[in-house]
């Protein structure tokens, strides 16, 4: 793929808008939960009890119980096609081919169309996400290891090539971004696209989704869960970036609800550092000068797509009241979309800072420095 991008999805945020309009149950009736019968006749085997674990807009999650003592999980897609469910459940295999050392996915076990459901393996451990409220420290940066590790080997064995900074198609996708620009953050946009054009970056399918919530932790073993069920040709940093963004905003949520909880916070930074240490280091390669602003620049593109998201979600609550309880609690909607704005407002701040580290002049194809030593201090300020 050197030299065409074309083929590269840029396209998250107004992606994020097509999912905010398949929210709207569009005239069809509310899809049924699986029954027990249901199950049943899935496995082959009789189930006796399900529990939901997990609800939100998108899916519903449940653990059911067989007769024989066999426990599963089963997912519900309550928007999007039926192309969608074929789709993730195939990636549970596909993910699995890739044959990375220490990452298992579950095992897909049977799919029920007709209620958009599947069943899977139970994933073993806890989640990233459980760990960064109750885990020890040496736990949490074990983990983040070990998932910064994985990441980066998930990414060499998909690359199909590297090819300049797709500029053209991220302008196109942030200005569909649901903001209001100060004229200040327009012309950090406007540089950043400008500046960055050159840089080479890695590209091939990418996960999209990997993150502490999606990631469980288990004696060395890291289970991925939650794939996507649209595959994307994207740039690599795509996940680094999720990920980060995500412990970052854990970060601050405990900074807010536990100001005094110093030592957990430590332990946070920490671990932020172990993940990028580790998908570092398992890259194995020098890291381009633009680096740290591409990361910044994909972590704003993520923040758009949340702020979509919250929007649409606002929309609908609002118009019925707050009764779609999977849409979230009301308030917490509510809440949510100013602390996107706080942290839109903190990565312009972080991105104008990063692209003062990069030269007018366009970079040549591989320069490249050792960026790290540098710049990685200032990602964890
Ligand atoms: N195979 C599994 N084994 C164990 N737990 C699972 C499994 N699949 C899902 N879960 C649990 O259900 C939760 C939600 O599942 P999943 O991530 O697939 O759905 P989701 O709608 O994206 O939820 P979220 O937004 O929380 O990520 C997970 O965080 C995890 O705790
Ligand atoms: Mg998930």
């Amino acid at each position: 793929m050197n030299g065409n991008c074309a083929v590269v999805a840029c396209d998250y945020i107004q992606t994020a808008h097509r999912r905010v309009r398949d929210m709207e149950p569009s005239g069809r009736e509310p899809l049924e939960a699986p029954s027990l019968d249901d199950y049943s006749q899935m496995l082959g085997e009789q189930a006796v009890s399900c529990t939901l674990i997990g609800e939100n807009w998108r899916n519903r999650v449940y653990r059911v119980q067989f007769a024989g003592g066999r426990v599963a999980i089963a997912k519900q897609l309550l928007v999007g096609t039926d192309e969608m469910l074929q789709r993730q459940y195939a990636q549970y295999a596909d993910l699995a081919r890739l044959a990375i050392p220490n990452l298992k996915v579950p095992q897909a076990l049977a799919i029920l169309p007709s209620k958009r459901t599947y069943l899977m393996e139970v994933a073993a451990g806890e989640t990233i996400e459980a760990l960064i409220g109750r885990g020890s420290q040496e736990e949490l940066v074990g983990a983040c290891t070990l998932a910064g590790t994985i990441l980066a080997q998930m990414e060499l064995s998909q690359t199909k090539g590297s090819c300049p900074l797709p500029v053209e198609a991220l302008a196109r996708d942030f200005a569909t971004a649901p903001w209001r620009l100060s004229a200040r953050q327009r012309q950090t946009l406007t540089s950043a696209l400008e500046k960055l054009a050159p840089s080479q970056v890695n590209v091939g399918q990418i996960y999209y989704d990997f993150k502490p919530a999606n990631t469980l932790v288990h004696q060395d073993v890291l289970y991925l869960i939650d794939p996507p069920d649209i595959l994307r040709e994207g740039i690599h940093l795509w996940d680094f970036g999720l990920f980060r963004s995500s412990m970052r905003r854990h970060l601050w949520r405990l900074m807010v609800r536990f100001p005094l909880r110093r030592r957990r916070r430590a332990a946070i930074r920490r671990a932020m550092e172990a993940f990028q240490q580790a998908y570092v280091a398992t890259l194995d390669r020098d890291i381009p000068r633009s680096f740290g602003a591409i990361v910044w620049l994909l972590e704003l593109q993520r923040t758009a797509v949340l702020m979509t998201m919250q929007q649409g979600k606002l929309a609908i609550t609002g118009d019925r009241d707050g009764t779609r309880q999977s849409l979230g609690h009301p308030l917490a909607n509510q809440v949510s979309l100013p602390l996107l704005d706080v942290e839109k407002q903190w990565l312009f701040r972080q991105l104008a800072r990063e692209l003062k580290r990069i030269p007018i002049k366009t970079l040549a194809p591989g320069e490249v420095v050792l960026w790290l030593s540098t710049a990685a201090a200032s990602f964890w300020a």
